[in-house]
């Protein structure tokens, strides 16, 4: 799927994307990126990729700069108006337009899955954190059910969701859907890239993950 329509596609929910992923998530989203944020402590300058409406951002202390970076301008619009304080870039994780070494943190809080090229953003994060830097994510990763779940998107649920969603975007969330990984397999892309993980954990009855690793240089 082309960049420019993950981000039309992400814009056009813009408006109602929070509510959304609070009914969704049962409000354990808050949850979610505030034990990230613990895991990955607080210090220093932060990156949020695929920052969306800016929640992680938001949650952060004021004690360094705060930047959030999405192709999807409508989001960025909202974020701006939330986090006080915050900077916010249209781009994308694969192509960062930082140089060398300038974060402490690098934040992904149900973005992974959505990166086109996985292991490209790696290295670009491996390229823009400091020495000793750290990379978290949050995402929802591939659990038992993900192969009934794709079966029912692609046949019983279709007509309801091309219905309410419109077609595009229905094959845009079946596509998420099939980029989801074990955690095994994310611990390997991480580690084929030069960071060692250091912590992860599943929630929400094992489909959704948390990773937080280390750049080594
Ligand atoms: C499910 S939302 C998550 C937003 C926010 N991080 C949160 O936790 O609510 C996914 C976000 O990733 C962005 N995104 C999609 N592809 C991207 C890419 N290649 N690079 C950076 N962000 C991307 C989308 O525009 C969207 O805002």
């Amino acid at each position: 799927m082309r960049y420019r329509t993950v981000a039309d596609i992400f814009s056009q929910i813009s408006g109602i994307y929070d509510r959304f992923l609070n009914f969704a998530t049962a409000g354990q989203i808050h949850r979610w990126q505030e034990r990230l944020i613990s895991l990955m402590g607080t210090e220093g300058d932060w990156l949020d990729v695929g920052t969306g409406t800016g929640e992680v951002l938001r949650k952060l202390p004021r004690n360094g700069f705060r930047i959030g970076i999405d192709p999807a301008y409508g989001m960025l619009k909202v974020a701006k108006e939330k986090c006080v304080g915050c900077f916010f870039v249209q781009a994308l994780g694969e192509n960062l337009p930082f140089r060398n070494s300038s974060f402490d943190r690098i934040s992904l809080s149900l973005v992974f899955r959505h990166l086109q090229n996985k292991l490209t953003f790696l290295e670009e994060a491996h390229r823009v954190l400091k020495s000793g830097g750290k990379v978290g994510i949050i995402d929802i990763g591939k659990f038992k059910g993900t192969g009934i779940l794709l079966f029912l998107m692609r046949t019983l649920l279709r007509p309801v969701g091309n219905l309410i969603f419109g077609k595009e975007k229905w094959d845009f969330f079946i596509h998420s859907v099939e980029e989801s990984f074990t955690l095994d397999e994310v611990v390997d892309m991480f580690e084929s890239k030069g960071f060692k993980v250091l912590h992860k954990e599943r929630k929400f009855l094992g489909i959704i993950h948390i990773v937080v690793a280390v750049k080594t240089d």
